[in-house]
């Protein structure tokens, strides 16, 4: 029996995933710190990452025949940067996706170097989540350090270095760099000449099912494995789309998590050179888009438990649905995509006196709900014909909410058996490198079941048609007054 293992490089946790023969066979979790040194500063060790993913590898396996371990692979949190020196000592703690000390340098290259260019070399903007706006902000405010630099990595990156000895990295996660044109599936030479990187400081590209090498001879031994491949992987929502099975052209997984993601794989190389929503390189060969909403289950906490502070019953709200005009914005946090903009906050408009808490409560889930429909509208603008949709995350344990959304999409919502987001999509990456076309296909069926599908309800997406328009408006009329 041969088994392949996907390490989920996360933000809290490091995840390993045990697969085999088209069965799960164990997971483990192992966390690790996020630190915070200065206010919107987010840092980790990348020593964590390694020492979290070595007990990982050694808990999961036990109990099996260790040396049938076939293959490793990789999910990675996005966009962290990690600087090595010339003996591959990290030269500061990686800067994480989440970090937002680069506001300065973001300005810069969206207003100075300007949108058009960045989205003409990679096909994307800058955020200050991105790597290449870390870098600059390395140069301008720790110039030792980064005249000291002889490689730059992402996360999961150096992970698959200090295991294997190969300096490698995917199309996905190097998609999120905004110094890879995702378009040719190569590194910008126009853009490094521009951030101040050497190509030599860069990893070998790969696309994310090769192998880039093998499990060092010291840790297989340590770890009682034999000879064990190491195959590159995939960014997190890149791998998380193999694990749910968003691999075909239209292909949809929205993601009801604290934020909120839409997810679309595409065969063609289409930028959206409009709005903020990403287009990167997929982990099957292909594209995709990738929308981010900033609050999608963190809303519905928010008002549930902070504002109502109760046990809410959701059947009152139900009773509204189809007829309240109250809406609900949903940027408490600001916004990410499409709108690009982290001064806009929440509102609620419509209110009267007799509006009460579950028509509130109704509103916010909708206004979440038209929030990610903005994102996919403008997606199959883009010339991508979006027919259904999976979903996953916390927030579809609310039956309402996803009524709510299959009914605001028009469209069917299915919710996967199982949840084991980039880890499966890496534990699946393992195997698809030393699978034949039938077994993988083998695998694809048993792990993309399908638990429950939710329909729309026809009166509630005309009803809802209607309201989104009105919904339309409500941004372009308030953004001046929250500037
Ligand atoms: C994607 C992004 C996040 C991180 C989280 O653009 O910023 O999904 O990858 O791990």
């Amino acid at each position: 029996m041969k088994y392949f293992i996907g390490l989920d490089i996360g933000t809290s946790s490091t995840k390993a995933l045990l697969i085999s023969e088209n069965r799960i066979i164990a997971s483990v979790s192992k966390d690790y710190p996020v630190y915070y040194p200065e206010p919107g500063w987010s840092e980790q060790n990348p020593s964590d990452w390694l020492s979290a993913s070595l007990s990982a590898l050694e808990e999961v396996t036990a109990g099996i025949d260790k040396s049938q371990v076939s293959a490793i692979s990789f999910s990675g949190q996005m966009h962290g940067l990690v600087a090595l020196d010339k003996n591959d000592e990290v030269i500061r703690p990686a800067i994480l996706w989440n970090d937002g000390r680069s506001e300065k340098q973001v300005e810069y290259l969206n207003n100075t170097v300007g949108r058009d260019f960045l989205l003409d070399c990679t096909g994307n903007i800058a955020f200050a989540g991105f790597t290449a706006p870390k870098v600059l902000w390395m140069f301008e405010n720790e110039r030792e350090k980064f005249d000291s630099i002889s490689k730059i990595m992402l996360p999961k990156d150096y992970v698959a270095y200090m295991l294997s000895g190969s300096f490698a990295t995917d199309v996905s996660d190097a998609a999120g760099t905004l110094y890879f044109d995702t378009g040719k599936r190569e590194w910008s030479q126009k853009m490094l000449d521009l951030l101040h990187i050497s190509s030599s400081m860069l990893p070998k590209v790969y696309e994310s099912d090769e192998c880039v090498g093998y499990l060092k001879d010291e840790i297989a031994s340590k770890l009682g494995f034999g000879k064990v491949k190491i195959i590159i992987g995939a960014g997190d929502n890149a791998a998380s789309a193999i694990g749910t099975g968003t691999v075909e052209d239209g292909s949809c997984n929205i993601s009801l998590g604290t934020s909120g993601t839409v997810f679309v794989t595409c065969d063609k190389y289409v930028c959206d050179r409009v709005n903020a929503i990403h287009t990167f390189c997929s982990a099957n060969r292909k594209y995709h888009y990738l929308a981010c909403i900033l609050s999608a289950a963190s809303a519905q906490k928010w008002w549930i438990e902070d504002i109502l502070g109760a046990e809410y019953d959701f059947a009152d709200a139900e009773k509204f649905a189809g007829k309240t005009a109250v809406q609900f914005l949903p940027y408490l946090m600001g916004e990410r995509s499409p709108i690009n903009d982290s001064n806009v906050r929440g509102a609620f408009l419509g209110l009267s006196m007799n509006t009460g808490k579950a028509e509130m409560t109704l509103a916010v889930l909708e206004g979440v709900a038209f929030a990610l429909r903005q994102n996919i509208d403008i997606i199959r603008s883009l010339g991508v014909d979006i027919k259904k949709s999976k979903v996953c995350g916390g927030g579809t344990k609310n039956k309402l909410w996803l009524k709510i959304l299959a009914s605001v999409l028009g469209i069917e919502l299915e919710i996967p058996v199982l949840e084991h987001g980039g880890a499966l999509g890496a534990a699946m990456l393992a195997a698809k490198n030393s699978l034949d076309t039938d077994e993988y296909s083998a695998m694809e069926n048993e792990f993309y079941k399908v638990s429950e599908t939710v329909f729309p309800d026809p009166a509630l997406t005309e009803f809802y048609n209607k309201k989104y328009k009105q919904y339309l408006k409500i941004y372009p009329a308030v953004k001046a007054s929250m500037q």
